[in-house]
């Protein structure tokens, strides 16, 4: 398996200095980002079945995935104190910074590794920013875009470990709860921790997280089974935006005390569920939602006939033959 992930960077401060995440950062989060992402839509692809199985459309999402809110709400926060944004990410943190920078005016430049998705790639390029394509381990690229960020005064915006990324990717469990106030269960994917964080601040007292990992990505069940973040081997078909090197410290303070559930699912679940959606419902899900999916399927999830399960097909940035003529 090979380490690292391309998609994050590892970046996880002391514990004692970093900020909460509380509902209202979620909630004015949701404010921030009225009018600049899209409601998605709430789809029960097999009515009347018990329990109840929704699923969160957010591979319709404006760039593909709900990375776009956390990055918005981040953007937005720091709007005029900024003219140049940088990430590193050659996938869907990078498509959603350099989108969300075309769509406010700001310039982008993304730091992706050369072995990064083609179809990734080519959607950051598209977006308009400028790409560096660089050579070498992420850990490297990462370290490469904190120098620029630094020599630029460039605000450098983290896929998970960040308030503003974790309040913002709360939104979608508040838009959750107002399309399904009934909802008692919620399936999210896990790489860096910061999507299932922010949805665990905004539905606390209303659903139940459960985590979905696949088996080759552990952030989370290594970091549980550790007591804290711990670097992991990842891999697989998911490792493009589920393979964070690490979970972040701020997604583990959050999660560890709210979750009772992490549903670990295999590759051939993963590619299975992404050619059941595509087949059933013609959508083009990428391997993290298609994990959430089959973890909501599975017996580990444990749910009752009387719950209310909300799936968050978190992204849509699939290349349509890797779903067609999936790898065996
Ligand atoms: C489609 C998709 N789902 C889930 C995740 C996991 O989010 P997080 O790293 O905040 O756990 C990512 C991360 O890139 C993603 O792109």
């Amino acid at each position: 398996m090979p380490s690292g992930s391309e998609e994050h960077q590892a970046h996880c401060e002391p514990e004692a200095s970093l900020p909460s995440v509380t509902l209202r950062d979620v909630e004015e989060a949701a404010r921030r980002l009225e009018g600049h992402v899209r409601v998605t839509p709430l789809l029960f692809p097999e009515p009347g079945e018990r329990p109840a199985v929704a699923v969160k459309l957010e591979c319709l999402q404006i760039a593909g995935s709900f990375k776009i809110r956390g990055a918005t709400n981040r953007l937005l926060f720091d709007v005029g104190r900024h003219e140049r944004i940088v990430a590193a990410s050659g996938g869907n943190h990078g498509i959603a910074v350099a989108t969300a920078c075309r769509r406010l005016g700001l310039c982008a430049d993304i730091f992706v590794p050369a072995t990064s998705p083609a179809h990734k790639l080519e959607a950051i390029k598209a977006a308009g920013a400028t790409v560096h394509i660089l050579d070498g381990p992420f850990t490297e690229v990462a370290a490469r875009c904190a120098d620029f960020a630094d020599a630029h005064e460039a605000l450098l915006i983290h896929p998970f470990d960040d308030p503003m990324v974790i309040a913002g990717q709360g939104t979608v469990g508040l838009e959750l709860l107002e399309q399904w106030p009934g909802v008692t269960t919620i399936v999210a994917a896990v790489g860096g921790g910061g999507f299932a964080a922010g949805l665990v601040v905004a539905v606390a007292g209303h659903a139940e997280i459960v985590a979905a990992e696949p088996t080759l990505c552990p952030t989370l069940v290594e970091a549980l089974a550790a007591g804290g973040p711990v670097p992991v081997g990842v891999g697989g078909v998911a490792v493009d935006s589920l393979g964070a090197p690490q979970l972040g410290m701020l997604a583990y303070r959050l999660l560890a005390p709210a979750l009772r559930r992490v549903v670990t699912v295999s590759e051939r679940d993963i590619l299975a569920a992404q050619e059941w959606w595509w087949r059933a419902c013609r959508l083009p899900l990428e391997p993290a939602a298609a994990c959430a999916w089959a973890a909501a399927r599975s017996d580990q999830a444990l749910v009752g006939p009387d719950d209310c399960i909300a799936v968050i097909a978190c992204g849509g940035n699939s290349d349509l033959v890797e779903i067609v003529e999936p790898a065996a």
